[in-house]
């Protein structure tokens, strides 16, 4: 029997990985009918089309939902380890009852994964060229149906892919969306469903047009309170007068549970550090030493600058928060627009905190430093 794992194939140039699709030898499926009452065992499918009834919900009424989690070579190439698939085996069944889909239980979510990662082990990237593999676990609503009722099938796969990060390493200007929101008071937005992204589509891309790499967005309800970035989630940190260091998380019932966002504050504890989950409102921006943009694709990203195109009611708002604020805060007239900036314009790298925090998860997921939380998992 051939070693395990297989080396990283050479077809790859795997310092350039980027974020985009590319074809491995394929994916996981899994199947549940409402007649059985169960997921059927997971089936190894070389073919990236996936069948799927034109009338089926997942394509009318978005009836799906997604995971998106990682996998590392370990030092010397000789093992592969996930990071913490547990979590996300728990998300996604929190997801799967936002839109009426029957649970995939742990012990399936985590064979499925175990068996996609292992049957594309070549495309695993190389320990430490920055890359690793992205897991892509999905379920939908997969038998026709008309009615706005729950149909008889439904689909679970794994998909995989190597990566780079999303997003990249540089510092990103963030801009926040004030036309639109991602998600209702008490609706969706803590659920990980193509329906909390595909609306921000058009909104991003005319950020990044306009020079902002990322999109943050308020409450829907009020717009005074920070949610979440379109693509991950919001951490705030703030160095005190003593040198202390506090990580600021929102609490919002509409953001999603950053499974990353959630081991950086648990590294931060680590370092003695405090962390808060609270309610941060969009004034309190101009208190954060550092801010970060947490999630499995992003990794952790420095965030350079935060923009808003201040609603007329409230021309220049942070204009009037604590004068030792006032240095982070600029204002331009002319576009009506305040920018809380975190790191200067020609400064290419992130943040002390930053950096600290993100050397220690990359070191746990790469197996470089002793995993005391237990969060690999050895495929
Ligand atoms: C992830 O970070 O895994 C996500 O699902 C975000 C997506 C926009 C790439």
């Amino acid at each position: 029997m051939a070693a395990f794992p297989p080396p990283p194939v050479n077809t790859i140039d795997w310092s350039n990985v980027g974020f985009r699709v590319r074809e491995v030898n394929g994916h996981i499926e899994s199947h549940y009918s409402v007649k059985t009452k169960q997921w059927t065992a997971p089936q190894f499918v070389t073919d990236p089309y996936i069948r799927i009834h034109g009338m089926a919900p997942a394509l009318n009424y978005g009836q799906q939902a997604y995971e998106g989690l990682k996998a590392f070579r370990l030092p010397g190439d000789k093992q592969i380890a996930v990071f913490r698939p547990d979590k996300n085996a728990t998300r996604l069944q929190y997801s799967a009852e936002f839109i009426s889909v029957p649970p995939v239980p742990t012990d399936l979510f985590l064979d499925a994964v175990k068996a996609a990662v292992s049957l594309n082990a070549e495309y695993v990237p190389p320990h430490e060229t920055g890359a690793a593999m992205y897991i892509r676990p999905q379920i939908y609503g997969s038998s026709a149906q008309l009615g706005l009722s729950p149909p008889e099938e439904y689909t679970f796969c794994v998909y995989v892919l190597p990566t780079g990060v999303y997003h990249g390493s540089h510092p990103v200007n963030a801009l926040i969306l004030e036309d639109f929101d991602r998600a209702a008071p008490n609706g969706t937005g803590s659920a990980k469903v193509g329906g909390n992204y595909a609306p921000v589509l058009r909104w991003s891309d005319k950020a990044r047009e306009e020079g902002y790499g990322i999109t943050l967005h308020l409450d829907s309800k009020r717009h005074e309170e920070i949610d979440e970035f379109s693509t991950s989630g919001f951490i705030g940190a703030i160095v005190g007068e003593g040198g202390e260091v506090t990580l600021v998380v929102p609490d919002s019932k509409a953001v999603i549970d950053s499974v990353t966002s959630d081991s950086v504050q648990r590294i931060g504890e680590s370092f003695g550090w405090k962390v808060e989950k609270r309610p941060i409102k969009y004034a309190e921006l101009p208190s954060f030493t550092e801010v970060m943009a947490a999630g499995t694709a992003a990794a952790l990203v420095p965030i350079r600058s935060i923009t808003r195109r201040v609603p007329s009611s409230s021309a220049q708002s942070l204009a009037t928060s604590a004068a030792k604020d006032h240095q982070r805060v600029s204002y331009n007239k002319e576009a009506n627009e305040e920018t809380v900036t975190y790191i200067a314009k020609d400064v290419e790298d992130p943040g002390p905190l930053c950096i600290k925090l993100l050397t220690q998860l990359k070191g746990i997921q790469l197996g470089k430093v002793e995993d005391t939380f237990g969060w690999r998992f050895e495929v």
